[in-house]
């Protein structure tokens, strides 16, 4: 039996607790030092949304293969041959990673380790971490004058909020960073049943996998902050960066990744990555050029949207109602950290603007923010029927059921689309002023040139 601990109950730490419980031989403790989240856990109830995870909790819980606890001395007393933290490592105001829950459960770790164990860190942190882990965790056993063998490594994790269960069941790649052949074996052996090939499970030095969880957030947010660029300048020159995109991406060694502009990237993973990052550069006496301009690409996108709608406005939204569809920093999660909505909503705000926003998930999270400050609609339609105009700013799916007819419900007949979810000019032309991203000039003529020079059937033929 595998005895295995995770410290902290949140999107990444519960995942990894189900997710490992299972499998067959496994037997999981999560420590979660809040107890409401244990109470709540305890019951069966996953305290965030995240699609699916709570039929597996149900199941774990069933098999009796996974329990809750506040305490990481309570769970080192039965003894795990790993333990993974997944503590949040929120950004500091000025861009560094907050590690104080990190340092906290490696002090609390060498305080109760009875036996060996793989402290192993999940959360993301910048390099040098887990050597500062090492050193304090034989801090506090030389307090307590113990000589306990144990080994820390790293191993980020790379799951999506939404499509956490199959990242983490199906990983693509498991990357570790072990200082010793013990701690590449145990974590070799768990995660052998998630993975189909060995090349998936990636060895290296810690430094390297501290830096790769960096480096990998990093790319994928250059390429939207790219995108994002681009589309901007394709507004200018009578370009559809859907047809830029399409020519790019077919491109095998460019893909079709993250290459949508919209209004930016949010959550909890991409801006306080990339600012720490940046600091880490910093602190090496290297300036990180090309990752700082992807957050400040990034945070210009919020400003020009909120502009364009001001623009449009003549300056003035005072007791404008404004609609809100998507509040989430993106669909299928309930998660609002970092969401361009809480930017978008505090300016609309201090505008005068008055607000009505609907999500399926994130209405909850984004109350505890602003209270009774704006107001919620129970469903997509109800904004449409009570606003002037509507701005969209999570693509959630249910929102492409709509069509034209709808948004002519719209008092002003206006969207301002951060998502790119419907055509510009379906949309014009049927009296929709309709404003998104990368897209605004694009023409009647330009809509599919194939059909433009010739006839989809002479394309067929030609094909043939
Ligand atoms: N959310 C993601 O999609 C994602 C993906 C990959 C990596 N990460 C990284 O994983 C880490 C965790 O992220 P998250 O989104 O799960 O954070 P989170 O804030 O949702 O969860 C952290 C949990 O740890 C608990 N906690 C803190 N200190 C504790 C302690 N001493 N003992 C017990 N519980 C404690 C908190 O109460 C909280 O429930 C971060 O470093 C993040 O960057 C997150």
């Amino acid at each position: 039996m595998n005895k295995i601990t995770v410290i902290g109950a949140g999107y990444v730490g519960l995942v990894t607790g189900v997710c490992f419980a299972q499998k067959k031989n496994n037997f999981v403790t999560v420590v979660e030092r809040d107890r409401k989240k244990v109470e709540s856990l305890l019951a069966g109830i996953v305290p965030f949304y995240e699609p699916g995870l709570d039929l597996l909790l149900k199941k774990a819980i069933e098999y009796k293969k996974i329990v809750f606890v506040s305490s990481l001395s309570q769970a080192l007393l039965k003894n795990p041959e790993i333990v993974f933290s997944c503590v949040g490592t929120p950004s500091l105001p000025n861009g560094d990673a907050d590690l104080s829950a990190v340092w906290n459960v490696a002090y609390e770790f060498g305080q109760f380790l009875n036996n060996y164990c793989l402290f192993v860190n999940k959360s993301t942190v910048p390099v040098g971490t887990a050597k500062r882990v090492n050193e304090i965790i034989l801090e506090e056993l030389n307090t307590r004058n113990k000589n306990i063998e144990f080994d820390v490594a790293s191993n980020p994790e790379f799951l999506k909020e939404g499509d956490a269960l199959m990242d983490f069941l199906q990983p693509d790649r498991v990357v570790v960073g072990v200082n010793s052949d013990k701690a590449k074996y145990l974590l070799l052996k768990l995660y052998a049943p998630f993975i189909k090939k060995s090349e998936q499970f990636i060895s290296m030095n810690v430094e390297s996998a501290e830096l790769t969880k960096y480096a990998s957030n990093a790319m994928l947010a250059t390429r939207i902050s790219f995108m994002n660029q681009l589309a901007l300048l394709a507004d200018k020159v009578g370009a559809d960066i859907f047809a830029v995109k399409d020519g790019m991406a077919k491109d095998k060694r460019i893909g079709p990744s993250f290459l949508n502009a919209g209004i930016g990237y949010g959550g909890s993973c991409f801006p306080k990555d990339v600012k720490a990052l940046v600091k880490a550069g910093e602190k090496n006496r290297l300036y990180m050029t090309l990752v700082d301009s992807v957050e400040k690409i990034n945070q210009d996108m919020r400003v020009i949207f909120i502009k364009k709608i001001l623009k449009f406005y003549k300056q003035n939204l005072s007791g404008k109602r404004v609609g809100i569809w998507g509040l989430a920093f993106k669909p299928e999660t309930d998660d609002i950290r970092s969401a361009p909505s809480i930017d978008i909503i505090q300016e609309l705000l201090k505008q005068g603007a008055r607000v009505l926003a609907y999500d399926p998930q994130a209405a909850k999270n984004i109350k505890n923010l602003f209270g009774d400050k704006i107001k919620f609609a129970s469903s997509a339609a109800q904004v449409l029927s009570e606003v002037d105009f509507l701005i969209i700013l999570t693509e959630w799916k249910e929102f492409l059921n709509f069509n034209v007819k709808d948004f002519e419900k719209l008092k002003d007949k206006t969207i301002f689309d951060g998502r790119n979810l419907f055509h510009p000019v379906y949309m014009k032309k049927s009296g929709i002023n309709y404003f998104c991203i990368g897209r605004n000039s694009i023409e009647d003529k330009d809509q599919d040139s194939s059909d433009f020079f010739y006839s989809k059937q002479k394309v067929n033929e030609i094909f043939k």
